[in-house]
């Protein structure tokens, strides 16, 4: 069964509480638990993993070589700012899906900037929670239409 890392950065730890109004209601812990179950659903083991500490997040990364299939990221802030992050997603050659409760093209100029982009299979944002299904099924379609 393929295996999934869902990796949360800086600050998503708060979620439920922090700035409702653009990131909802919904706890880290139910998004996660949703991702798990969806994960079921869609034959993939999911694992999933939060830090607010950028080089953990870059070990993660590390860490899902060779062990999981790929990568639903939602880097919070340092999508906007950290080469250290893309490196890590180039380097590891993991199809990494990356994630964003908000549209962040509709938000401040700085946010509407990726470094991750470029190197990610995909970018999924403005669906809040949503979203994170959606990149379980993209990922799921990518790793069987790659065998
Ligand atoms: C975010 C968008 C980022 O700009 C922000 O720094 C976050 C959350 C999102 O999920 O919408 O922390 O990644």
């Amino acid at each position: 069964m393929p295996s999934i890392l869902v990796l949360n950065g800086p600050n998503l730890n708060l979620l439920g509480t922090r700035e409702p109004g653009i990131y909802g209601r919904t706890t880290l812990a139910e998004i996660e638990a949703d991702c798990v179950e969806t994960g079921r659903a869609l034959g993939l083991e999911v694992t999933c993993r939060q830090s607010n500490h950028e080089g953990a997040l870059v070990d993660a990364l590390h860490a899902a070589m060779g062990v999981q299939d790929g990568v639903v990221l939602n880097a919070g802030a340092y999508t906007h700012t950290s080469v250290a992050l893309r490196d890590a997603v180039s380097g590891t050659g993991l199809p990494v899906v990356e994630v964003h409760l908000s549209n962040v093209h509709a938000r401040e100029p700085f946010r509407q900037v990726s470094h991750l982009a470029p190197v990610a299979l995909g970018v999924i944002a403005g669906f809040g929670p949503a979203g994170y299904r959606l990149a379980l099924r993209a990922l799921a379609g990518h790793l069987d239409a790659r065998g």
